[in-house]
């Protein structure tokens, strides 16, 4: 039998937790073959909550759950992590400047990142949902310097999703047919969506829906507001559909992408792309046995330079206003 993989959630008791538990232990993160054994990271506060979903993944009886430990101690929820889910972070608050939200989420991810550095397996793999994402990803990273910065990834996974869904719809095709979709940038409302090398069944999906009007004012702004959308709509923010993305997200990661087709992850830029070195920002990636590659050589038209140069700006600004902070 093989040893279980040792799975840290931290936010455990929050929304996207409750929906990315029950998969994570019904086998969907890491296959159906993959046992796990989870631990849960919350606030003191939180841990009495967390400690009832813990009850509920009991009573799944779920084959492949071989544990659950529950602590409000980064240093014993990352011992021995594998992959590290970093779900919990500090929310903006009405009136809430940059920089203070960004101190309070330096608060968390540097603590975090310190244990990772200290505890962690060898082989770990962490995806940050937590927002920001990506500064939270750089916080993170910058704390654990023994730890290869290629493993500190963020979440454009749910974006992705979002674009392939409405690319899709807008050419009357399925999911399944939409391949070389890319999110490029923050995963923040500068995002940008890029559909010029992505196929739809074969076809140039750019072409194929021969409206940039419809691009720029239509498909892009939809994607990158598609959060605020929900909350209008449901009245919470999206959780279920996060939880899917991180889902996806590692197991991409670990199991690869097809043939003729590619993902987004926010990853450390090695300069491709004119993305500074360093900076955490979405890319096209392929991924093969547990590790990835940024896809090199794509053309970038005037249309889309514009739009990844304003994302990574801002990502570059968040970059200054955390250093600033001692946080780098
Ligand atoms: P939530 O507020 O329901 O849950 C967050 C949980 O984190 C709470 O239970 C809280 O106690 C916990 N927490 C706070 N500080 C912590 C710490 N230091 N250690 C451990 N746990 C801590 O929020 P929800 O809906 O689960 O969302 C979580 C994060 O995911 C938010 O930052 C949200 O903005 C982000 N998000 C990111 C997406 C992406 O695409 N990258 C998509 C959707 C949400």
């Amino acid at each position: 039998t093989r040893t279980p993989v040792n799975v840290t959630v931290t936010g455990a008791a929050g929304n996207i937790g409750y929906a990315l538990l029950f998969r994570i232990a019904s086998g969907q993160l890491l296959g159906a073959d993959v046992p796990v054994k989870l631990r849960l990271l919350e606030i003191t506060p939180a841990l009495k909550a967390a400690e009832g979903t813990a009850m509920e993944l009991d009573d799944c009886a779920f084959p492949l759950l071989r544990g659950i430990d529950i602590s409000d101690d980064p240093n014993v929820a990352f011992d021995g992590t594998n992959v590290a889910l970093l779900v919990g972070a500090r929310p903006r608050t009405k009136g809430m400047e940059r920089g203070d939200l960004l101190e309070a989420n330096g608060g968390i991810f540097a603590p975090q990142g310190k244990a990772i550095n200290g505890h962690a397996a060898d082989d770990v793999k962490i995806l940050v949902v937590g927002n920001p994402a990506n500064t939270n990803a750089l916080i993170a990273r910058a704390a654990a310097p023994d730890v290869p910065a290629e493993r500190f990834t963020a979440m454009t996974r749910l974006d992705h999703n979002r674009a392939a869904t409405q690319l899709a719809k807008k050419l009357g095709a399925g999911v399944e047919d939409v391949k070389k979709l890319t999110i490029w940038g923050n995963h923040s409302a500068t995002q940008y969506p890029d559909i010029f090398h992505a196929e739809v069944a074969g076809r140039n999906a750019a072409e194929a829906v021969g409206d940039e009007k419809w691009l720029a004012e239509d498909f892009i702004p939809t994607v990158a507001k598609r959060g605020a959308a929900i909350i209008e709509a449901r009245g919470a923010s999206s959780a279920a559909s996060a939880a899917n993305a991180a889902i996806d997200h590692v197991h991409t990661w670990v199991n690869g992408t097809a043939d003729g087709d590619w993902t987004s992850m926010g990853v450390v830029s090695d300069g491709s792309y004119g993305v500074p070195e360093g900076l955490i920002s979405s890319f096209p990636v392929t991924t093969k046995d547990g590790s990835y590659e940024i896809v090199q050589g794509l053309e970038i038209n005037e249309f889309s330079r514009a739009r990844i140069d304003a994302s990574v700006k801002e990502l570059a600004e968040e970059r200054d206003a955390v250093r600033a902070l001692g946080l780098l």
